[in-house]
């Protein structure tokens, strides 16, 4: 996507072979990059949040293990770089998803040869992230024009957290069949959930839909129940961190609560989503493991003053506890339908398997 006119993928690898990332916990107050040097780097940036969003990360992680073998090739360095790198975040599938492509498309190739392999072979990861974006977006956009010639006025989505390109390397899940509609003439209007505790929706969404021209209010996130019950919400579009293979939808905490009002009001709720999120070896949502994350995170705010500082202070009183829980699972049956590369399915588990039958080896 489009940032001041020039074109910019989330992560890319420069000539020095270092690896450059948009530095996301900076946004929106400023645009700037970082230059990943090392596995520790990568393993930082992906713990710290300066990249996030499931997507994302499994890219971060492919090029991880490319950095490492930079100083040391050895099978052992192999091994340690996967277990540092998926360490960093628990929940995400796509982190081990691209940890397991990366070995296995090194596992036989001789030390000697590794570097460029791993290097091609994140680069392939990335390349194959942005068309099944791209793919979800042309499914999705689909969803959209149906419903906006149905009610023939703006459509209202409602999205939350960020899922769309900066989550990925490009276009987004569940931004990518907005942007598309958006491209395409039809009238949208995006909802965006502000995503307490780190504000990804109020912060990168916004800063997103802003960049693309996209009309969109950022609303607190205990006002999707009220919208809906009012009407002024037409559907649902959230992402996915991980995917059952019966259907459940792990995502940014705070989802499933949208999926009830969304369901109490007829609302459609869809989650967009490509293979590498599916967990074929998980059925039922409650045995993802949910991150927790430093309660600081609650207890405290960060923005920019009116003198342009960047600051950050205490909303909580000092003698109370927090608990950060940074995801929670919808169960299938709140979710009108999964938006993937492959096409739109229900999400059962005939419906998965009906778009993956080969559980999306070849993907
Ligand atoms: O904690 P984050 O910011 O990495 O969480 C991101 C989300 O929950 C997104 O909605 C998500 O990754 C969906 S897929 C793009």
């Amino acid at each position: 996507m489009k940032i001041s006119g020039l074109h910019y993928r989330t992560i890319w690898p420069t000539a020095s072979g270092s690896v450059r990332v948009i530095d996301q916990s900076r946004l929106p107050f400023a645009f700037a990059t970082i230059d990943l040097e090392t596995l520790d780097d990568a393993a930082g940036a992906i713990r710290s949040m300066v990249v996030r969003g499931a997507p994302l990360i499994g890219a971060t992680a492919a090029y991880g293990m490319a950095l490492a073998l930079r100083s040391d090739p050895s099978d052992a360095s192999l091994d340690e770089a996967a277990r540092t790198l998926k360490a960093t975040r628990p929940t995400a599938h796509n982190l081990a998803w691209a940890l397991a492509r990366m070995r296995a498309a090194l596992a036989t190739v001789a030390p000697a040869d590794r570097l460029e392999a791993a290097f091609g072979e994140a680069a392939s990861i990335c390349d194959a992230d942005v068309e099944q974006c791209r793919a979800i977006g042309i499914h999705g956009a689909e969803i959209i024009r149906r419903s906006a010639a149905a009610a023939g006025r703006t459509l209202n989505i409602l999205t939350h957290c960020n899922a769309g390109w900066l989550a990925c390397v490009d276009w987004g899940t569940a931004l990518a069949p907005i942007y598309r509609a958006h491209d395409e003439g039809i009238e949208v209007h995006v909802w965006v959930d502000e995503t307490r505790p780190r504000n990804q929706g109020a912060s990168l969404t916004a800063f997103e839909l802003a960049a693309h021209g996209v009309p969109h209010t950022v609303i607190a996130d205990n006002l999707g129940g009220h919208l809906m019950q009012r009407g002024r919400v037409d559907m649902v579009i959230v992402g996915s961190d991980r995917t059952t293979a019966a259907g459940d939808v792990c995502n940014k905490v705070g989802t499933y609560l949208k999926a009830l009002a969304a369901h109490d009001n007829a609302v459609p709720f869809y989650a967009a989503l490509p293979v590498s999120t599916i967990d074929w070896s998980i059925e039922r949502g409650g045995d993802i493991p949910i991150e927790e994350r430093s309660p600081m995170e609650l207890t405290h705010i960060t923005g920019r003053t009116a003198s342009g500082n960047i600051e950050t202070v205490r909303v909580v009183p000092e003698s109370s506890r927090a608990l950060n829980l940074a995801f929670d699972v919808t169960p299938a049956k709140l979710v009108t339908a999964l938006i993937t590369e492959r096409g739109v399915c229900a999400a059962t588990r005939s419906g998965l398997r009906s778009l993956y039958p080969d559980r999306g080896l070849s993907a």
